[in-house]
């Protein structure tokens, strides 16, 4: 099940999701991290970084709300223990980088991008822009624009540049046009969307920061709708999909709607093999359509049905 994914090929088309694994090491004991498609890390700061006060997480029906703000160690921590973990594990890695203003951006790529064992990077957008007062990035098409062309010029050119996107927005193909043009190679999508729960015991907002990102099966129709659009409006642009999959079905719905790979996240909290036991079941699942190859799957559901079909005509 070979994945392509802008200039690289991944050997298998499901990924770990940002923030849900950290840089690999927890679900070593679970799974082989080689039979992934990558490693997609927790993003990665400059500095060091406690992150936002507690509770910092909340169950909601079908999801969940976290605003863990970003803890980390910071890139050189990274840099020291965790990619050479990774690399010597064989595991590809896709590092998650994310910063407040658009030097921050830059100076992580300059930092990581040309790292021996660095498979692409992705530009985590979805954070909020110190230059902008608290806006996030990833809300403004010039702001998200700025960062991807500072990163995409600090990367070596061998090393595609992801820019994740947040569903958050009016309108995702506009914010994803602005980021493609600014020379990202591809599009992940979608980050958290922004909720809050209020506890009624308390009365008080159940996080300590008040809102939080909802993530999990919640928000996975969300996911279908950005992937499938913005696969409409730029359907040569590389995708990897992601937002409440839990099964090898959930997976293949991004995969229909156009995202040539799938990344897992929530899921993981509560099965740490899901990542690859949601691959297993997407092979199954795609044998079991017909698919002879993965690709062959990718964006189908844009495709033609046939006529009687389409009509809602039994067959
Ligand atoms: C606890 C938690 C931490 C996260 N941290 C990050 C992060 O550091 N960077 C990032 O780009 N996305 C982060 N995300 C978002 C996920 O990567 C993913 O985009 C989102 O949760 C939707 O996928 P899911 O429903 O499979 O979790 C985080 C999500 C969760 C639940």
């Amino acid at each position: 099940m070979t994945a392509p994914l802008a200039s690289v090929d991944l050997p298998a088309p499901v990924l770990t999701a940002s923030g849900c694994a950290a840089a690999g090491r927890e679900l070593d004991p679970f799974l082989d991290l080689t039979e992934l498609g990558a490693v997609v890390t927790k993003s990665i700061m400059l500095e060091p970084r406690s992150g936002r006060a507690t509770p910092r997480m909340a169950e909601t029906p079908s999801g969940m709300l976290n605003s863990i703000g970003l803890q980390g160690p910071g890139v050189a921590s990274f840099l020291a223990h965790d990619l050479p973990w990774l690399r010597e594990r064989g595991a590809r890695a896709v590092v998650s980088v994310a910063g407040g203003s658009v030097d921050e951006y830059a100076a992580l790529a300059e930092r990581v991008g040309g790292e021996e064992g660095v498979t692409a990077l992705e530009v985590n957008i979805s954070c909020p822009n110190v230059e902008s007062r608290g806006q996030v990035f990833a809300c403004d098409p010039a702001a998200a624009a700025s960062v991807l062309s500072a990163v995409r010029r600090r990367t070596p050119a061998r090393v595609p540049v992801l820019a994740k996107l947040s569903p958050d927005v009016t309108d995702i193909v506009e914010v994803a046009r602005a980021c493609v043009d600014a020379g990202a190679d591809g599009l992940s999508m979608i980050n958290t969307l922004l909720g809050m729960v209020i506890d009624t015991d308390t009365l008080r907002p159940a996080l300590a920061g008040v809102t939080g990102g909802l993530s999990g099966p919640a928000v996975r129709p969300v996911a279908v709708r950005c992937v499938w659009q913005v696969r409409a409006a730029l359907p040569d642009v590389p995708i990897l999909g992601m937002g409440g999959v839990r099964t090898g079905l959930d997976a293949l719905q991004l995969v229909l709607a156009g995202a040539d790979a799938v990344s897992v996240g929530t899921a993981t909290f509560n099965d740490p093999s899901a990542p690859l036991r949601v691959q297993r079941e997407l092979r199954q699942a795609l044998a079991e359509r017909g698919f002879a190859r993965f690709t062959d799957a990718v964006g189908a559901a844009h495709h033609q049905l046939p006529r009687r079909r389409a009509e809602g005509v039994p067959a």
